[in-house]
């Protein structure tokens, strides 16, 4: 009877332990590690394994049905290139564009795989001005500074300061953010409008902040000792 109940036992833990085992022989984890992600930039997605890599393990990256990386190998050298690490592997996306988004990766690892949509929503994801697209125009006329900046494509909104002659700054209430979305990201016109009175502008110095980053976006010194209407 005791030796009866014995098996029991051992047979009841044999099946908890197998439960514990099958349980904790997970899937691996994938995630964008690049933080922010930068459009135009390069992109990293990362499979996290279980304990250590083991290289004789089958690894790959799929977008869609399309196998785009196998074992260091990548169907297009100049669009996706494999990282390994101790313990995952990486697919890093060269000069990631809008036509990457919204499409599922997933990796592989042995018989495992673990997918997820590449959205603007899902981490940290910014489009960066840039110099030759944005344009910016001002003027200084009647005791007024009037300025205009242009993003054609920016994410999140551009929020801008404006300071002149080094000590004053724009009055938040001055500055107009209109923003149009284009696809998931915007395109926005800044406007400020500022009573100056009678100051007279050496100095201008736009800065906005996108995302994480700063950007200066005009920095005008005037060559004369006049103001820009006078010189
Ligand atoms: C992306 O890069 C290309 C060339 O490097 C540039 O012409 C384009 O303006 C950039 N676009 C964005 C949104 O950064
Ligand atoms: C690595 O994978 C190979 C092939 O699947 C296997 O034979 C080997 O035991 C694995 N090594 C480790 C450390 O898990
Ligand atoms: C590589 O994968 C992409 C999927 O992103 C697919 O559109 C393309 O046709 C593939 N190229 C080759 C050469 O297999
Ligand atoms: C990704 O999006 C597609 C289409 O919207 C959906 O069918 C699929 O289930 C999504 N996959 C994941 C892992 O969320
Ligand atoms: C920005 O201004 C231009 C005209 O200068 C206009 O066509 C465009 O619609 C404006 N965009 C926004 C987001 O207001
Ligand atoms: C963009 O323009 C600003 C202001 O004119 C300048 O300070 C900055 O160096 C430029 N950046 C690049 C990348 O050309």
């Amino acid at each position: 009877m005791a030796k009866e109940g014995n098996t029991y036992i051992s047979r009841l833990l044999f099946v908890v332990w197998l439960s514990f085992s099958l349980a904790s022989d997970t899937s691996p984890y994938c995630y964008v590690k690049t933080s922010p992600a930068i459009l135009n930039e390069t992109v990293e997605l990362f499979c996290k394994v279980d304990g250590q890599l083991n290289e004789s393990t089958t690894r790959k990256w799929e977008r869609g049905v399309f196998v785009i990386t196998s074992n260091d190998k990548s169907n297009d050298s100049s669009k996706y290139k494999e990282r390994k690490t101790d313990d995952g592997f990486a697919l890093q996306i060269i000069k990631l564009q809008a036509s990457d988004l919204n499409k599922e990766y997933t990796c592989v690892y042995g018989f495992k795989r673990c997918h997820f949509n590449l959205t603007i929503n899902l981490g940290n994801f910014e489009v960066h001005p840039v110099n030759k697209t944005v344009t910016t125009t001002w003027n200084e006329a009647a005791g007024k500074l009037e300025v205009q900046i242009k993003f054609p494509l920016v994410y999140p909104k551009p929020r801008c300061k404006v300071i002149y002659n080094e000590k004053y700054s724009a009055k938040s209430k001055s500055i107009k953010t209109r923003s149009h979305h284009v696809g998931e990201f915007y395109s926005t016109n800044v406007t400020v409008e500022e009573n100056i009175g009678s100051v007279c502008i050496k100095k201008l110095k736009i800065t906005c902040t996108v995302g994480s980053k700063d950007f200066v976006i005009k920095d005008y010194t005037s060559p004369t000792k006049n103001c820009k209407n006078v010189g």
